[in-house]
């Protein structure tokens, strides 16, 4: 924490929802935090000022070029120096896009892109808008960027249309905003200092020719929300990815992969090396028997498969593992059946079987928040409530059962 209390920055953009600001910036004041508002220009249409200065005991902040106090008096700084936390509540689709894009041409979108605290986005709009690919592009792109979206609910929109878009409850947003805040380290923070991690991501392309694939809906968020989380506990981490829209840290080795084989060689190769592995990837279960060279061309008869299964990729490294290596599995269901999970953590040989429901839209594929059961092999099942995906990795690297360094450890000798 920067102060003697947790400082927020709340964001205020041109939504209809920023009416919500003012009970926003009540409750976080009753949890004893210090608020300061930016809002942007056309968040003036929305938010009646003189009531957030009231709320917040501070002036709204709007103007790139006031002059403040510290940092070479530079507004945004200064401002950003003295937060713990940005919170853009309500964010439109437009502030969404300027932030996907870089784009810093006021107050609130330069401090966002010069921020180094957690941000955090409560989208809320029409479901038009939020569900257009635009705004979904965007909304990927920053979620990669460890960027937290608080996602917008089902219900009542201002239209008077009925569908997803209206901004995340107070309740939501508070308990989001308590899990970024800085907490004392945990004693176990350094816990992956001089280890390497080797992380599998995004979903797999089977070709059936030149031009068509069978894919999946992995988005690689999952993955590089692990990725983040290892490199803060101090971790070496390689990165092998399928196709995804994402850009990994530049401290990280990515090896770019399409197919099941193509990630099976390259974790068989990296596997004896790494000392924790985590298997995030969604890999296909089943690839075309054979793919033809040439683009097949519609002929009127349709076009009847015959797919293989794909060998298990993480059973098959399980096998290969020496003494010292710790090994966490995903298994993506459509429930999670404590029993199955169990016998499927053993039957894997993981250390650790993280089990999504993939059912719920609100959590799993191309979603910035999870929720998880995390199963271990001696029966325990802790479950982990929905969060971020940067919030649940922090628990599994927490929980990860890992052994001191043997002796002899790669990364210990290299
Ligand atoms: C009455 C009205 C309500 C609006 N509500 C929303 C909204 O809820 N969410 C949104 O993304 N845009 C909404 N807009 C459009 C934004 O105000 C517009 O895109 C604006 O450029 C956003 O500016 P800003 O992102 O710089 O604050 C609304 C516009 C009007 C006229």
């Amino acid at each position: 924490m920067k102060g003697s209390s947790p400082s927020l920055l709340l964001g205020v953009t041109g939504s209809i929802a920023a009416y919500k600001s003012l009970d926003l910036i009540r409750r976080f004041r009753e949890e004893g935090m210090t608020v300061r508002v930016v809002a942007t220009d056309n968040a003036r249409q929305f938010l009646p000022f003189l009531s957030a200065e009231v709320f917040s005991d501070h002036k709204v902040e709007t103007d790139l070029f006031s002059e403040g106090e510290g940092t070479g008096r530079i507004r945004h700084l200064a401002l950003l120096d003295s937060a713990d936390i940005l919170l853009i509540a309500p964010a439109s689709a437009n502030f969404i896009a300027r932030l996907s894009l870089g784009i810093a041409d006021d107050l609130l979108s330069t401090m966002a892109l010069s921020a180094r605290i957690p941000i955090l986005l409560a989208p809320a709009m029409e479901e038009a808008m939020y569900l257009h690919p635009a705004t979904e592009e965007h909304r990927t792109r920053l979620a990669g960027r460890g960027v937290v979206e608080i996602s917008p609910e089902e219900g009542a929109l201002a239209s008077g249309r009925t569908g997803q878009g209206r901004m995340a409850s107070a309740e939501r947003i508070l308990a989001a905003v308590r899990q970024h805040l800085p907490s004392p380290a945990p004693s176990n923070i350094d816990s992956l200092k001089g280890r390497h991690v080797l992380v599998s991501s995004g979903p797999t392309y089977e070709p059936l020719d030149p031009v068509r694939f069978i894919g999946n809906r992995s988005s690689g968020l999952m993955g590089m929300a692990l990725v983040r989380a290892a490199l803060e506990r101090g971790a070496r981490v390689t990165l092998v990815t399928g196709p995804t829209a994402l850009t990994a840290p530049r401290e990280v080795e990515v090896l770019s992969v399409e197919t099941a084989q193509a990630m099976k060689e390259a974790l068989e190769r990296l596997f004896p090396v790494c000392d924790v592995l985590v298997m995030a990837a969604a890999v296909s279960d089943y690839r075309p028997a054979s793919a033809l060279a040439k683009k097949r061309k519609k002929n009127g008869k349709g076009w009847s498969l015959d797919l293989q299964e794909n060998p298990d990729i993480l059973k098959g490294l399980a096998a290969m593992r020496r003494p010292g290596q710790c090994l966490v599995g995903f298994a993506a269901e459509s429930s999670l059946d404590r029993e199955k999970l169990l016998e499927k953590c053993r039957a894997k040989g993981v250390d650790l079987l993280v089990a999504n429901d993939i059912s719920n839209p609100l959590t799993g594929f191309g979603s910035s928040e999870n929720e998880a059961l995390l199963i271990t092999p001696d029966g325990g099942c802790h479950p982990v409530s929905r969060r971020s995906k940067e919030a649940l990795s922090r628990v599994i690297f927490e929980r990860l059962p890992f052994p001191p360094f043997p002796a002899g450890s790669p990364s210990r000798l290299g």
